[in-house]
């Protein structure tokens, strides 16, 4: 078990990764206070012991599974749910379950009385090395994602790989999008990844790499919050990771990897990527892109993808697309081409995938 601090110029919240981490923290956790458990109708369906366990008399919110409940709508309902319970300030909120869970449950917690104490418990593989920790939180509004949110920091992360067995192969390789995404910024998940390549798709091994992944992101939250600098980083690949994820029914780490495929190569050409490093970080991810189940895309049916990466919300208002890009082991930087630029390197780049296609 790792326990260690996350230290935001605002708050200090704890992390505790390994396994059994719940049944060794949440007794303690769940003590002092009322508490109020939210959580989604899949994992509540495979866990029903542990919260009966845990959480036996404690308030309980189940909200369908699924992006499409990660909405202002329940967001509102949570928190009148919240209040028929008769939280007080001093109450805690536990967000059991992926990334959407940990988005709504730690906005409804910011929101509550101006913030109520929260314990984040992500399930999904993507949520333990990266929803979880960090203190974004989010809902959808208008068709448009994570529009309306907060930074609002947990008191604690509770991180049990004991929850990963139930995962589909889908969405373990959605987990491993984001894990590839940290090794294009962190030298030793790079080579870890590297020497590893015929495990990615090794719940065992994935799990050991949980730590690293965290205490890189711990590190740069820590050191940028508000994501006016470093937190950029994290958007590695996001960009037209975001395009490709609209147009395509790739699950978010997937198009991550296809992002980070083709950010990667654009970043080559221009010279903003070491062209060694380029073709090394470029093998690493069609690895990845290959892991069952197989990450496909058929560009000729996605049309003009790269229009959408027009609305993504890291461009300026200069109207160019804006990249978080790798420039060389452990390096990275931002990348910004003008629309039409960006357009004619993403097509000739497709083009040149399309012969080698699938990969
Ligand atoms: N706050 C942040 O920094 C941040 C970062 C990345 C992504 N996100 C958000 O995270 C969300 C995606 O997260 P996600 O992929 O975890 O989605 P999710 O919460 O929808 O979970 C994916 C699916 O896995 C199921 N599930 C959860 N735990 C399970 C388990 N242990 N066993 C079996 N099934 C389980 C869920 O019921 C759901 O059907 C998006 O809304 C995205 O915007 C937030
Ligand atoms: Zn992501």
């Amino acid at each position: 078990m790792e326990k260690f601090e996350l230290h935001t110029p605002s708050f200090r919240g704890e992390i505790v990764i390994g396994e059994g981490a719940a049944a060794e923290r949440l007794p303690a956790l769940v003590k002092g206070q009322k508490n109020f458990v939210l959580t989604d109708s899949r994992v509540y369906a495979l866990y029903p012991g542990f919260f009966a366990e845990y959480f036996g008399k404690d308030s309980l919110f189940v909200l369908p599974e699924g992006e499409k409940s990660k909405t202002f709508e329940n967001l509102g309902k949570i928190l009148r749910a919240m209040t028929e319970a008769g939280l007080h300030r001093t109450s805690r909120l536990f967000a059991v379950g992926g990334g959407v869970i940990g988005d709504i449950g730690g906005l409804a917690a910011a929101l509550y009385m101006r913030g109520i104490s929260c314990v984040q418990v992500p399930t999904t593989l993507l949520a333990q090395v990266d929803s979880g920790v960090g203190g974004k939180t989010a809902v959808d509004l208008a068709g448009v994602k994570n529009v309306v949110g907060a930074f609002f920091q947990p008191c604690e992360v509770v991180v049990d790989p004991m929850f990963l067995r139930t995962l589909s192969p889908r969405e373990i390789k959605c987990g491993l999008g984001e894990m590839v995404k940290y090794a294009a910024l962190d030298r030793e998940i790079f080579r870890t990844l590297k020497e590893n390549r015929d495990r990615l798709t090794d719940l065992s091994f994935l799990s050991s790499l949980i730590l690293p992944c965290v205490q890189h992101k711990a590190k740069v939250v820590a050191a940028d919050e508000r994501e006016t600098g470093e937190r950029k980083s994290l958007n590695v690949g996001h960009t037209t990771g975001h395009a490709v994820e609209l147009a395509s029914g790739l699950s978010h780490g997937e198009c991550v990897l296809w992002g980070m495929l083709l950010e990667t190569q654009l970043a080559g050409k221009y010279g903003v990527t070491d062209s060694a490093y380029a073709a090394e970080l470029c093998s690493l991810v069609r690895d990845a892109l290959r892991a069952q189940p197989v990450s496909r895309l058929n560009f000729s049916a996605l049309g003009g993808f790269a229009e959408k990466a027009r609305s993504d919300k890291k461009n300026e208002e200069d109207g160019n697309i804006c990249m978080a890009v790798a420039k060389s082991e452990g390096k990275w930087t931002l990348f910004s081409l003008p629309f039409a630029q960006y357009r004619a390197g993403m097509e000739a780049i497709i083009a040149k995938i399309g012969e080698q296609f699938p990969l």
